[in-house]
């Protein structure tokens, strides 16, 4: 089996985490980086605690990288109401000691997929678009070259979860988000209305403690901090694990269920800004540009994520 090539575009935050895990729990996909962005908290710690991952999992030969430190227009808004003020509270943290990369991660992102020009290299993207639009700025060229980017953001029929009608990751940079919408890649997006499906009931929390192991006991601590805040704002059992979803995608496709269809961001209205216009009836007459993904067969998901991380240490 050849493993699918991928680079993770990330902010973690604790769902990020997550998702980094189940990619190094999975033989199906060589991570060649983990490039880095300001998002739920600022770059130096979003940076570090992609480190402290690594570190968790064992896979301090993997390489990070620090991207951009803040939207391409628009000043950071950050979300430590949500993650905690270090982006992953929960588990006791640690220094890292596995060095960050000298190279900037847009410069990461363009020297992989110029030297994969046969497009096998998958985008995933779990933060703010920043790093991605950026290197479709600088190197136009690659943007043929990218097999597709999978990313969470943006919603629909759920609303916002930032402000009443934007996402979080496509609020914090609508400027990025507009670019990489309009670059022709292929795109697959997990939004709200499917991340808001996958929720972390106590029992699954205590799944991954139950696994006994490091990776699955700081798992199931990220994940009971999580919850709180989500579990005030929803009401629901549990809090929606978003991020995961990019990656389980990627491992089970057929889990998943959504459409082709046109997908347009608002960067101009003060109301409405980061906005998702998802042309879900095909009204517009715009031609389709992403494959929204709106259903997820939940228990799967889940179980899929117990099954990898029980792999890890
Ligand atoms: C997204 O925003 C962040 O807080 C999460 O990590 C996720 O990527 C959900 O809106
Ligand atoms: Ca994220």
């Amino acid at each position: 089996m050849t493993a699918r090539k991928i680079i993770i575009d990330t902010d973690p935050g604790q769902d990020d985490a997550v998702a980094i895990l189940l990619a190094f729990g999975s033989p199906e996909l060589e991570v060649l980086g983990i490039t880095c962005v300001a998002g739920n908290v600022p770059l130096a710690k979003t940076q570090r605690n992609a480190r402290i991952i690594c570190e968790l999992a064992g896979r301090t030969d993997m390489p990070v990288f620090a991207g951009a430190s803040r939207p391409m227009v628009r000043p950071l808004v950050t979300a430590e109401h949500v993650h905690g003020k270090s982006g992953l509270n929960g588990p006791e943290l640690w220094d890292p000691t596995m060095p960050l990369r000298k190279e900037h991660a847009v410069d990461f992102i363009v020297k992989t997929l110029r030297l994969n020009r046969d497009g096998a290299v998958t985008l995933c993207v779990l933060g703010p678009l920043t790093n991605i639009a950026l290197a479709l700025i600088k190197a136009p060229d690659i943007a043929e070259h990218i097999h597709e980017i999978v990313l969470m953001g943006g919603g629909s029929f759920e609303g916002g979860n930032i402000t009443p009608m934007a996402e979080f990751n496509i609020y914090v940079d609508p400027h990025a988000a507009k670019v990489v919408f309009q670059s022709g890649v292929p795109l697959v997006v997990m939004p709200l209305d499917l991340t808001h499906k996958t929720i972390t009931t106590r029992k699954r929390v205590a799944r991954f403690k139950d696994m006994g192991s490091k990776a699955g006991v700081f798992t199931a601590e990220m994940l009971s901090f999580f919850e709180r805040f989500d579990q005030e704002k929803y009401g629901s059992e549990g809090a929606p694990l978003h991020d995961p979803n990019v990656i389980a995608y990627l491992l089970k496709p057929g889990i998943y269920a959504g459409r082709e269809l046109n997908i347009e961001i608002e960067t101009e209205s003060a109301l409405c800004l980061g906005a998702t216009v998802v042309d879900w009836w095909r009204v517009s007459g715009r031609a389709p540009n992403a494959m929204f993904m709106r259903d997820v067969d939940d228990d799967a998901f889940f179980e899929l994520l117990f099954e990898r991380i029980a792999t890890l240490k």
